[in-house]
């Protein structure tokens, strides 16, 4: 499987998440690769960190960049059981030669307004990309929402996304929590024992789950 984050906004955490995720992966058996497509390298430098300190799963991690990112996601495809590529916070070469083959694009977003307001921009990405690539499954998922109980941001902000019919709406949340910044410096994700943050491993969990093992519906029914 090909799984590909991106979007239209910086910092919503789809390295994290691409880390997060892959680490997971990793641990549940899979044969995973990380792609990293940004010149940023926040995923390799993660990566990195996390082979010097040798710690196990290892998550191998490359870093490839222009237009034919296409054909060779398509050549790894065929080595691992799973992809997960990160991209910059843009539209741009790799983005869009990713999305030829990948079978999900995941776009993290935060629950505020100037970030919803890139969803259109999105969305007409998403559906550029449906005439070559009609099978891709688009999902947005909330990033780094507040957890403040009293705010309401969450909510709004799933209602405010209840048309965008082009995407699956992650039920999940991932909150805004320091054990995501923590875990960074030590290559190392949320869920594992040496630095375990239990309610950003349960939404690590559960966002996992919706994305790898359920196909069901999501918060907008899609
Ligand atoms: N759920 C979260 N809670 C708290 N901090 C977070 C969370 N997700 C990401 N961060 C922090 O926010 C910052 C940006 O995260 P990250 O680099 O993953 O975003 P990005 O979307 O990949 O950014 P870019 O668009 O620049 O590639 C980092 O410092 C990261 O540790
Ligand atoms: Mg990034």
């Amino acid at each position: 499987m090909i799984i590909l984050f991106g979007g239209q906004k910086g910092g919503t955490g789809k390295s994290t998440l691409v880390m997060n995720l892959a680490i997971e992966r990793a641990r549940d058996g899979r044969d995973v690769l990380v792609v990293d497509t940004d010149k940023q390298a926040t995923a390799s430098k993660f990566a990195a960190v996390r082979t010097a300190r040798e710690v196990a799963p290892h998550i191998p991690c490359v870093q490839i960049f222009g237009k034919d990112l296409w054909k060779e996601l398509q050549h790894h495809a065929e080595r691992y059981d799973d992809l997960i590529v990160d991209t910059r916070g843009t539209d741009g070469v790799e983005l869009r030669s990713a999305m030829v083959v990948a079978d999900m694009f995941v776009s993290p977003v935060q629950p505020a307004q100037a970030d919803l307001d890139t969803l259109e921009r999105v969305q007409s990405i998403v559906n550029e990309v449906a005439t070559v690539n009609p099978e891709l499954d688009s999902r947005l998922v909330f990033t780094r929402v507040p957890t403040n109980w009293v705010s309401t941001d969450f909510q709004d902000a799933k209602a405010f996304c209840a048309d965008y019919s082009e995407f699956y709406i992650c039920a999940t949340g991932i909150r805004e929590r320091v054990a995501f910044k923590r875990t960074h410096t030590y290559g190392t994700s949320v869920t594992e024992a040496e630095t375990r943050d239990v309610r950003a491993a349960t939404e690590l969990l559960f966002l996992y789950e919706e994305l790898f093992n359920d196909r069901g519906k999501g918060s907008n029914g899609q």
